[in-house]
C-alpha cells in the first residue's frame, strides 16, 4: 500500500491515497478539493426554475380523502439536502393516525373499490397517470429539492417511469383474468406499503398502481426525508376524484412504519428499504395471515469481460454506480474486470469520473447531486474509510464540493479483496469496489458469493457468454451490455437477503391478488 501524507490530490495524478494510519481522519477533505477539469467540462449554470412552485409550510396526513392534522400535533422538518434549508414541515403519524388510515382504507375497500368493475378502476388510474404527466416538471423539481437527486434524473428517468407505471397497471385493471388464465383473481384487501427515500415517487408508483389495479386499497408510508412528493401525489388523487379512503398516506419515521406493520387489519405488506428493517418486518409478520413482499439491499456485480466494447462498458459502469449518487439498491457497486484489460479499464475509469459534475442538483448539467441525508453521508464515509483501513486504495475526483449540504465525490476502490467490508456491504453511495477475475466460472462464483442477490450486469461481445452468465448468476435482474434500465412491463426483485416477491410486469400483479 502506498504511503502519502495527505489524502489531497497531488498534481501528477488524480489519485488520493488515504493510509491506514490516518483512520481517525475523515476520508474526504471537503474544503481542500479543487476543480481540475478546466473549461473543457465546465458549462454555464443552467438551473431549473424552482420559484414557480409553491411549497406549503406545513403538510398534514392524507386520510379518507382529506388532509388532517396528526393526533399528536407533532411535525418534523423536511430539508433540502443540497442546501440544508428547511423546505416544509411534515406531520408525524402515531399508531392512532395509522389506525384511522387503515379504517378508512377498509371502508373504501368494502364499500367501493373491491366492488368496482376493473374497467372503472382503470379509468381512475389512467386519469392519475395523465395528471402526473401534466405536472411532471413540478414533481421533478420538488423531488430534486427534497431528496437531492439531479433534475436530469428526476425529470428524465423518475417522472416518465412514474407515469408509465400508472398507465401500465391501468391497462391491466380490466384484464386480470388474462394475466392469470384459468384463475379468478381476487383482491387481498388493505395493503400497507412502506417506501424508501432513493426513488420517492417511483417507489410510490411501483406499489400503489398494481395494488389499485387489482382492487386493493392502500395505506402508504413514505420515507421521513422525502415525503413532499407523496403529499403532492395525494393532491393529484383528490384532483382525479379517486374515491375517499382508496389511498391514505401517513408520514413519519420508523415508528409510524412499525405501527402499520403491526396493525391487525392489514392484509398485505410491501416494503422497500434496508435489509435490517426488512428482517424485522418479516419477524413481525411471521405467524400472521399478512402477505409480504420485501425489496431490500443489494451489492450488484458488474462483470466486464475482455471482449466487451470497453468504452460503452465504461459508460454503463458509470451509469450503474454514480447515477442517483449510488442511492440505488440495484447499483452496480462491484466491478469485476477480467485481468487482461484491468489497467486499461482503470485508466479509463479514472479519466471518466474526473469529468462527472457534482453540485447543484437543480442544474441540468449536474451529474451527481446531494447525498440524501447526513446519516447516509456518515455511513458512506465510514464504509469507505473501512475499505482504506483494510488495505484498498481510494481514487476520488478532485472537484469542488459545495460548502453547504451533503456531498460525496465520485470514488472507486481498487485492491479490494473478498474479505473487505466494501466487497460485500451495501455502501449506497457513489463508490465502486473494483476486483479482477480470470475465467467466467470465477466471475459468477465471486459475484454470487455474498448475501445479496438483486441484480447484476454482464459486458461481453459473445451472446453465448451472456446466456451462460445469466443462468449462473443468482440475481433477480441481469442486464447485458447495458445497466439500470427499467420498464413497467419488466419484473424486478431479489434473491437471498435482497428480499422476495416481484414488482413490475404481470408478476407484480400476483403480489396483490388471491388466485383461487
Ligand atoms: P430504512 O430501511 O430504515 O428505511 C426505509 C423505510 O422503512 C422508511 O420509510 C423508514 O421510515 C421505514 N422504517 C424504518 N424502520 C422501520 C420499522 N421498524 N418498521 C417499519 N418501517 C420502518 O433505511 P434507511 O435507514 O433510510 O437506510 C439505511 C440503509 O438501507 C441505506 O444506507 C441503504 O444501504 C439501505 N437502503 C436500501 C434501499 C433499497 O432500495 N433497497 C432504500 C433505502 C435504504
Ligand atoms: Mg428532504
Amino acid at each position: 500500500m502506498k504511503a502519502a501524507t495527505s489524502p489531497v490530490r497531488r498534481k501528477s495524478s488524480s489519485r488520493a491515497v488515504v493510509p491506514a494510519k490516518h483512520a481517525a481522519h475523515p476520508v474526504v477533505p471537503l474544503k481542500e478539493r479543487r476543480l481540475n477539469f478546466g473549461n473543457k467540462w465546465d458549462f454555464a449554470p443552467a438551473p431549473e426554475d424552482s420559484k414557480n412552485y409553491v411549497i406549503a409550510p406545513q403538510h398534514e396526513l392524507f386520510i379518507n380523502g382529506k388532509f388532517v392534522a396528526p393526533t399528536s400535533g407533532k411535525y418534523f422538518e423536511s430539508i433540502n439536502p443540497a442546501t440544508e434549508q428547511t423546505l416544509t414541515t411534515i406531520a408525524a403519524a402515531n399508531a392512532d393516525d395509522v389506525d384511522s388510515a387503515v379504517k378508512a382504507a377498509r371502508k373504501a375497500y368494502d364499500k367501493v373499490w373491491s366492488k368496482m368493475p376493473g374497467r372503472e378502476r382503470g379509468k381512475y388510474l389512467y386519469r392519475i397517470a395523465r395528471i402526473i404527466q401534466e405536472k411532471s416538471r413540478e414533481l421533478a423539481v420538488l423531488e430534486t429539492m427534497d431528496g437531492g437527486k439531479t433534475i436530469k434524473e428526476s425529470r428524465d428517468v423518475d417522472l416518465p417511469l412514474v407515469a408509465a407505471h400508472f398507465f401500465y397497471y391501468a391497462g391491466w385493471a380490466d384484464k386480470l383474468k388474462y394475466a392469470f388464465p384459468g384463475k379468478t383473481p381476487q383482491p387481498l384487501g388493505v395493503a400497507g406499503q412502506i417506501i424508501p427515500w432513493n426513488f420517492p415517487l417511483l417507489m410510490a408508483a411501483w406499489k400503489i398502481a398494481p395494488a389499485l389495479a387489482c382492487g386493493n386499497t392502500v395505506v402508504l408510508k413514505p420515507a421521513e426525508t422525502t415525503s413532499l412528493t407523496a403529499m403532492r401525489l395525494a393532491q393529484i388523487f383528490q384532483e382525479a376524484e379517486l374515491p375517499e379512503g382508496v389511498v391514505n398516506i401517513v408520514t413519519g419515521a420508523g415508528e409510524t412504519g412499525a405501527a402499520l406493520v403491526n396493525h391487525p387489519d392489514i392484509n398485505k405488506l410491501a416494503f422497500t428499504g434496508s435489509t435490517e428493517v426488512g428482517k424485522r418486518i418479516a419477524q413481525a409478520v411471521a405467524g400472521t395471515k399478512k402477505k409480504l413482499t420485501l425489496e431490500l439491499g443489494g451489492k450488484a456485480a458488474n462483470i466486464l469481460f475482455e471482449d466487451a466494447p470497453i468504452d460503452q462498458a465504461i459508460e454503463g459502469v458509470i451509469n450503474g454506480i454514480y447515477f442517483n449518487q449510488g442511492h440505488v439498491c440495484c447499483a452496480g457497486s462491484r466491478l469485476f474486470v477480467q485481468e487482461g484489460i484491468y489497467s486499461k479499464v482503470i485508466k479509463k475509469l479514472r479519466d471518466r469520473i474526473q469529468t462527472l459534475r457534482v453540485g447543484n442538483p437543480l442544474d441540468k448539467n449536474t451529474d451527481i447531486g446531494a447525498i440524501n441525508s447526513r446519516p447516509q453521508l456518515e455511513k458512506i464515509r465510514e464504509l469507505v474509510q473501512s475499505g482504506v483501513d483494510e488495505g484498498a486504495e481510494l481514487t476520488q475526483t478532485q472537484c469542488t464540493l459545495p460548502a453547504k449540504g451533503y456531498w460525496f465525490a465520485p470514488s472507486f476502490l481498487t485492491g479490494v479483496t473478498h474479505a473487505h467490508r466494501v466487497a460485500s456491504e451495501e455502501i449506497f453511495g457513489p463508490v465502486l469496489s473494483v476486483m479482477t477475475f480470470r475465467t467466467p466460472e470465477e466471475a459468477f462464483e465471486r459475484a454470487n458469493n455474498i448475501p445479496y442477490g438483486l441484480s447484476a450486469g454482464v459486458w461481453t461481445d459473445k451472446g453465448s457468454k451472456i446466456f451462460k452468465m445469466v443462468n449462473k448468476l443468482r440475481a433477480g435482474v441481469v442486464w447485458a451490455n447495458t445497466y439500470n434500465k427499467f420498464d413497467p412491463t419488466s419484473p424486478f426483485g431479489g434473491y437471498k437477503e435482497s428480499g422476495f416477491g416481484r414488482e413490475g410486469g404481470l408478476q407484480g400483479l400476483a403480489a396483490y391478488c388471491r388466485l383461487d
